[in-house]
């Protein structure tokens, strides 16, 4: 059998930037109605996992519309600064943001995770969630976020995986290939979107890749643990 060939997508910015624009508006419940809710178990966990103490100053790499940022937020009275390529969902970012009861801990920026504005050691603290798996660049991420990290920040990133058990990861695979992309198109009412989130998930690395790439790239690994028979992977990681 053929090796499989892993992270083969085009993810280049000026590919992903209108895929997301065109997704902003109901990107928000499909991401419900498709983890019915679980997500924001992931987030809290992934957030909690950073240990933000009020005063620390927090990026949030890929932040779409913001669900990680408004959560540290809630979390300490830190300053988390949301960046992102797409400005509609950088719109739909401010817009919850505005509604949330600390409106002033956020702010957005548009711009890409690989290349930011900030200087060296700015954030305590650094997270990505549902966003590696859709840069083209991963390993200039990593380099990016350790160059804007203080010496002993956290990264925490959250991502899909697929379950390892055989029966789950089949009963999965067959939701996530036939089935996911009819609900999306029913709750979000277009299917592309779910096309590409089946395809860029069945395409990304598995744990174990993603765990040697993070080392590979200046970080310390301290915690790698699935999520829900495996669907959703948390890795947290520090900068030496
Ligand atoms: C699936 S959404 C995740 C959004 C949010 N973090 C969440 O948990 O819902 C992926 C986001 O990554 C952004 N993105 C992809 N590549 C990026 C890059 N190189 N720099 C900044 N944002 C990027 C997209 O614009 C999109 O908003």
């Amino acid at each position: 059998m053929a090796p499989e060939k892993k992270n083969q997508m085009d993810k280049r910015p000026k590919v992903i930037r209108p895929l997301f624009n065109r997704m902003a508006a109901t990107y928000d419940r499909g991401n419900r109605a498709l983890s019915l809710l679980i997500d924001q178990i992931w987030r809290r966990r992934t957030v909690s996992a950073l240990g933000i103490r009020d005063g620390q100053y927090i990026l949030d790499i890929a932040t779409g519309t913001a669900d990680m940022a408004i959560e540290a937020a809630r979390q300490a009275d830190c300053r988390v600064a949301g960046i992102d390529l797409s400005e509609e969902m950088l719109r739909v970012a401010r817009g919850k943001n505005a509604q949330s009861p600390f409106p002033g801990r956020c702010f957005f920026l548009q711009g890409d995770g690989t290349r930011t504005p900030f200087r060296d050691g700015s954030f305590n603290h650094a997270m990505i969630s549902f966003g590696v798996r859709n840069v083209q660049d991963m390993d200039g991420l990593f380099r990016e976020t350790l160059r804007i990290l203080k010496p002993g920040g956290r990264f925490a990133i959250l991502e899909f995986s697929l379950p390892e058990a055989p029966v789950i990861r089949q009963v999965y695979l067959f939701y996530f290939k036939r089935v996911l992309p009819l609900i999306g198109a029913v709750v979000a009412g277009r299917k592309e979107p779910y096309f590409y989130l089946r395809d860029s998930v069945l395409d990304f690395e598995p744990p174990r890749a993603l765990e040697e790439r993070i080392r590979r790239n200046g970080f310390r690994l301290i915690l790698s643990r699935p999520f829900t028979f495996g669907i959703c992977h948390l890795y947290v990681a520090e900068k030496p």
